[in-house]
């Protein structure tokens, strides 16, 4: 009996220690796997063409098949883009209507693999105009006839027109404005009013503008992005 005594008051002081500390430990593990979960549910991954408000701001996606591609919606202005092997794919955060006077910031990662940009976007005269304002780039720096240039937000900018004959929501003829700039970056400010003047003052007009967001796009390539928005001036 006297050799069994000591074993059972280890036995019993041992079943008492892992009781309190099984206390202990439980809601310490509950708490992060709830909030875990509360910050998944905030995300949404979209892989079919439309738009709509989500998680605060208004997100869109196209995409051209073949290939597969996919936003996911997070809370406030953030989105994260993977594309693979596409023919061609348009996503991102801002608004259904565009604004002449907007100021955007934007920062995060963009990781083309092959052709892809990275752009505050958009659609103007009734999708007869598809403008870009590309701050980053993968293999392909784009182009197109060169009409000049402006300095804004902290770099130059080659300003180009391209005419395209291609199918667009508008039919099958639309132009695209471009402002390129000149040093790549993943984060920073775009007064896209600055752009729309220097377009104007080379005849490239836009009438009533339509869809304006930050976009990641890819072209015939891979990749991914993640990217946070917010409007600095409406
Ligand atoms: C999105 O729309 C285009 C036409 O604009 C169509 O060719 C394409 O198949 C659609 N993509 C998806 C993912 O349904």
């Amino acid at each position: 009996m006297t050799s069994t005594a000591p074993f059972t008051v280890a036995a019993a002081l041992f079943l008492a220690i892992a009781t309190v500390v099984a206390a202990l430990i439980t809601p310490a593990l509950a708490v992060p796997t709830i909030s875990a979960q509360k910050a998944q549910a905030q995300w949404k991954t979209i892989s079919k063409n439309g738009s709509g408000y989500e998680g605060g701001l208004w997100y869109s996606f196209w995409a051209d098949v073949p290939g597969h591609s996919s936003i996911s919606i997070g809370p406030d202005g953030q989105y994260k883009t993977s594309w693979n092997g596409v023919s061609n794919f348009v996503a991102g955060k801002g608004w259904p209507t565009g604004s002449p006077t907007r100021v955007v910031s934007y920062s995060g990662t963009f990781s083309p693999q092959g052709n892809g940009y990275l752009s505050v976007y958009g659609w103007a005269k009734d999708w007869s105009v598809e403008y870009y304002i590309t701050d980053n780039w993968g293999n392909y720096r784009p182009t197109g006839e060169f009409r000049g240039t402006l300095v804004s937000d902290g770099d130059t900018y080659d300003i180009y027109q391209v005419f395209r004959k291609d199918p667009s929501p508008s039919g099958g003829k639309f132009q695209q404005y471009w402002s390129v700039r000149r040093n790549r970056r993943s984060s920073g400010t775009i007064t896209i009013g600055n752009h729309f003047k220097a377009w104007a003052s080379h005849g490239m007009k836009l009438g009533a503008l339509g869809v304006q967001f930050v976009a990641t796009e890819g072209y015939k390539s891979s990749g991914s992005s993640s990217i946070t928005v917010r409007e600095v001036h409406a």
